[in-house]
């Protein structure tokens, strides 16, 4: 398989995989080896951007479905001369079903999915059982998957599908990942409404 490398190194953070029918291998994708994260649906990369600047010891993959924050993404991890963090344009189903090496991530982010509040489109989100058996397959033993929702009745979703998947456990969300707000959380929390977030750790 060819390398699926930033288009261009030198002014973007965007990656093309070579195949999007091929497992790909992260040597592809980082220059150096390191411990890699993952963000789904990353936004306008308030938390992707901060959590790499933070942690110049991790390799961060941000993953959104639209073309005009994957670009705003862009031009601020050129703007703060970040190496440790890829962009990709691709559907986060998609990318967690044929892309990613089995075992091979220590975390993955989840920040404000969308809600889908009809119940005629729950079938929509996001974090259903599937998800939860694709994120084990994904997380190395003792990886963490960590959620925030504003959605109460989505949020309930999330812990019933974690805590009856018997690869997980609950853990406590590190202060320091709470700190940094995304952007949705930032006007949920200026509305008044709170952050609901939970971390499950993968049993191995
Ligand atoms: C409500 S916004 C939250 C953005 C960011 N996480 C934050 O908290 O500010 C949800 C984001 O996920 C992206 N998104 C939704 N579904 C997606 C999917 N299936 N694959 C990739 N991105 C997705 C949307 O385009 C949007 O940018």
């Amino acid at each position: 398989m060819g390398r699926s490398k930033a288009l261009n190194p030198e002014l973007s953070a965007r990656i093309a995989p070579a195949s999007f029918f091929q497992v790909w291998q992260w040597s592809e994708v980082f220059d150096e080896t390191k411990p890699i994260e993952l963000e789904l649906g990353a936004g306008d990369g308030s938390f992707l951007i901060q959590h790499a600047e933070r942690h110049p010891e991790i390799n961060l993959l941000g993953v959104e479905r639209l073309l005009g924050r994957i670009r705003k993404m862009d031009r601020r991890i050129h703007q703060a001369q970040l190496s440790n963090v890829k962009l990709l344009r691709i559907e986060a189903s998609y990318l967690l079903k044929h892309l990613i090496p089995r075992g091979s991530l220590k975390a993955i982010h989840l920040y404000f999915p969308d809600p889908w509040p009809k119940k005629k489109h729950h079938k929509n989100r996001l974090v259903n059982t599937w998800f939860a058996n694709q994120c084990h397959r994904l997380l190395i033993p003792e990886g963490v998957i960590h959620l925030r929702t504003d959605h109460a009745s989505y949020f309930e979703q999330m812990l019933e599908v974690f805590s009856q998947s018997d690869g997980f456990t609950q853990t406590s969300t590190p202060s320091s990942l709470l700190d940094l707000k995304t952007d949705f959380e930032r006007g949920f929390n200026a509305e008044g409404i709170p952050t609901l977030h939970a971390s499950y750790r993968c049993a191995g």
